[in-house]
């Protein structure tokens, strides 16, 4: 059995004692309430990286471009209420709660390699639930081939959309099999915690075998289609970043290697670590890209 995040991170203890405090000082505030989510096969076994690195190096470019930014600027996006517009393609659309979509006694914890695209890496305990499950909620109709994924569009609470550093709101796509996918998950948390603004409050997709730009953050609208839709990175550079985005460390970004990666919080004499095929998921999803070339569709 795999291990959870709780087994391997000191964090578990810090918890348990504000669990107990928190029991003894009925009245106290509590900031944010601690979300059980069951373990899960699909996790890694390998130790996940620090709440602290996971929620101060971020790429957000809705709150600016430097990696503190968003730790810095996300806390003033109001991530309650939220609801997410489910419509195209499916049986039932409409404006679905979090809280539906994601309910507390089925959340799951993941803890995934997150490879970025600028060729560094992370592990993240996140808590969530399968995409495939939010989607059946809706009813995808047989003619949807693919989903399409919006983020908030508020540039008074978002200073980044106030510029133009990307065509606005931020979107992205999936295949309707990679969305089904039992890897593909929305995330709600991570840590325990529900999930800190900078990591996409309060729901985000998580797909750990693609470049992280592809785990689009902040999400108010899921499309159902039969075409492939926009996708933000794809559409501003066609050359550099693909539809596809499947980690492949024999495809090199045209201005950079992405044969091994910067793990965040390593140290600065670690050294690389080598990048895996569909980042070390190969097992699971390579069957959905069988007799595809990979270098043309990257
Ligand atoms: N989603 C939105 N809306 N805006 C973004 O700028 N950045 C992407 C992705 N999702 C981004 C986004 C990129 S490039 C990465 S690597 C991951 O979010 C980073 O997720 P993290 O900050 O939670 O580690």
């Amino acid at each position: 059995m795999k291990l959870s995040w709780s087994d391997v991170t000191p964090k578990a203890d810090w918890l348990s004692r504000r669990g107990f405090v928190a029991a003894c000082t009925a009245f106290a505030a509590s900031p944010a309430l601690a979300l059980t989510a069951r373990p899960s096969r699909f996790s890694t076994d390998q130790a996940p990286n620090t709440l602290e690195e996971i929620t101060n190096y971020n790429n957000f470019y809705e709150f600016g471009t430097g990696k503190e930014d968003p730790a810095r600027h996300a806390g003033a996006l109001t991530t309650d209420p939220w609801s997410v517009e489910i419509g195209g393609m499916v049986e039932r659309p409409g404006s679905y709660a979090v809280e539906d979509l994601a309910p507390e006694n089925a959340l799951e914890e993941r803890i995934y390699r997150l490879r970025c695209v600028e060729a560094w890496s992370m592990v993240i305990p996140w808590i969530g639930v399968p995409l495939a499950s939010v989607l059946e909620k809706a009813g995808v109709r047989p003619s949807a081939k693919y989903v399409a994924f919006e983020t908030l569009f508020r540039p008074d609470e978002m200073p980044g959309q106030t510029r133009p550093i990307l065509d606005w709101p931020y979107r992205e796509g999936l295949r309707l099999d990679e969305a089904m996918h039992p890897l593909t998950i929305l995330a709600t948390g991570l840590y325990s915690d529900p999930l800190p603004n900078q990591n996409g409050a309060p729901i985000r997709l998580v797909v750990p075998w693609k470049y992280g730009f592809k785990s689009i953050k902040s999400i108010v609208k899921i499309t159902l289609t039969d075409k492939q839709p926009l996708a933000t990175w794809n559409a501003l550079q066609p050359s550099e970043y693909g539809f596809y985005a499947n980690v492949n460390p024999e495809v090199n970004h045209p201005r950079w290697s992405q044969a091994t990666e910067r793990r965040i919080g390593a140290g600065l004499f670690a050294g690389r670590d080598r990048t895996l095929m569909f980042n070390g998921y190969a097992e699971q999803v390579a069957s959905m890209y069988a007799g595809m070339d990979l270098a043309k569709h990257y």
